[in-house]
């Protein structure tokens, strides 16, 4: 009660997902884009044809795949991989407002983007800090991504590729999407304060502001010998997660 009282007192403004435009303008706009580069694979419409249905894709999706170049292929055979974005930012958004309004027409359309806020100092407000990125980022990243984000290898020979090019919005979004073959963490896993942590945690760990602080390098024996046993956690949790979904 106490706790819920001071939170409710200090209260920052939690993490938002950010508008969609609903524009006409911009809609068709990016209908025009979408028919051009995209239709030849999702289908007339999104309803997918040699790529997949876009139909419940949402926001972050999109933003993610075009913003990081994964998209559009050059052939539907090709694995996506990050590449210099083919659009700029604008129409990117119009593409998205397109997506998204088959998407609203649709159904439930899919996760929105993140408007990622900047953690705090501050250990006894409600808004994020850094410590609890870091301590999540350990918990549900780290297996694949290392505890440096540097990378690494999958099983299946899959490349699990460095988080540290991706802008804080790319990382909350792949948390939200999961781009083949990552999971995907839902709202009930991490909330979007938490993902909101996790994003500005990783974005500092290659945009450091303050050299002294941050780093698992600088922290001396004892964290790294936690990080190996969250590590050996984490290896653990992955191998029954595959297990689980290939049962
Ligand atoms: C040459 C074929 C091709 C073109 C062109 C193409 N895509 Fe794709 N797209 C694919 C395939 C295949 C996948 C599935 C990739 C995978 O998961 O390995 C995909 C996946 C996606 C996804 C993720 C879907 C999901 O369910 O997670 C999005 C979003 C997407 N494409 C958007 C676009 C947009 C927007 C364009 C146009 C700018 C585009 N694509 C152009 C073939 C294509
Ligand atoms: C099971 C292993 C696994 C886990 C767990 C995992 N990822 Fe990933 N992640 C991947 C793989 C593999 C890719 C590449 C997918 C692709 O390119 O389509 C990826 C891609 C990414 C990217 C895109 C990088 C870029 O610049 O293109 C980001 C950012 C990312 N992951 C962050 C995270 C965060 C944050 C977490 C924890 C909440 C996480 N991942 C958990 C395997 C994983």
């Amino acid at each position: 009660m106490v706790v819920f009282a001071v939170l409710v007192w200090t209260g920052s403004a939690p993490a938002q997902t950010k508008p969609v435009s609903t524009g006409p303008v911009d809609i068709q706009a990016g209908q025009i884009l979408y028919n051009g580069h995209c239709a030849s694979c999702h289908g007339i419409g999104g309803v997918g044809s040699k790529g997949p249905e876009l139909l419940n894709v949402g926001p972050a999706a999109v933003d993610f795949f075009l913003s990081t170049g994964r998209m559009p292929l050059a052939s539907p055979n090709l694995e996506p991989q990050p590449h210099t974005p083919y659009f700029n930012p604008a129409q990117i958004a119009d593409i998205v407002a397109y997506i998204n309004a088959l998407d609203v027409e649709h159904g439930t359309p899919g996760p929105g983007i993140l408007d990622v806020t900047p953690a705090c100092s501050n250990q006894t407000s409600d808004c994020p800090t850094l410590s609890e990125g870091d301590q999540l980022f350990l918990l549900n990243c780290a297996q694949c991504h290392d505890a440096s984000g540097a990378g690494g290898m999958l099983s299946h020979g899959y490349v699990v590729p460095s988080v540290r090019q991706a802008t804080e919005t790319q990382i909350a979004e792949a948390i939200r999407v999961g781009p083949r073959p990552m999971p995907n963490f839902g709202p009930g896993q991490l909330t979007n304060q938490q993902v909101s942590a996790i994003a500005d945690y990783v974005y500092n760990l290659s945009h450091t502001k303050d050299p002294g602080g941050l780093g698992i390098a600088n922290f001396g024996p004892v964290p790294e010998g936690f990080v190996g046993v969250i590590f050996g956690l984490g290896v653990l949790l992955l191998v029954a997660r595959l297990i689980g979904n290939r049962g």
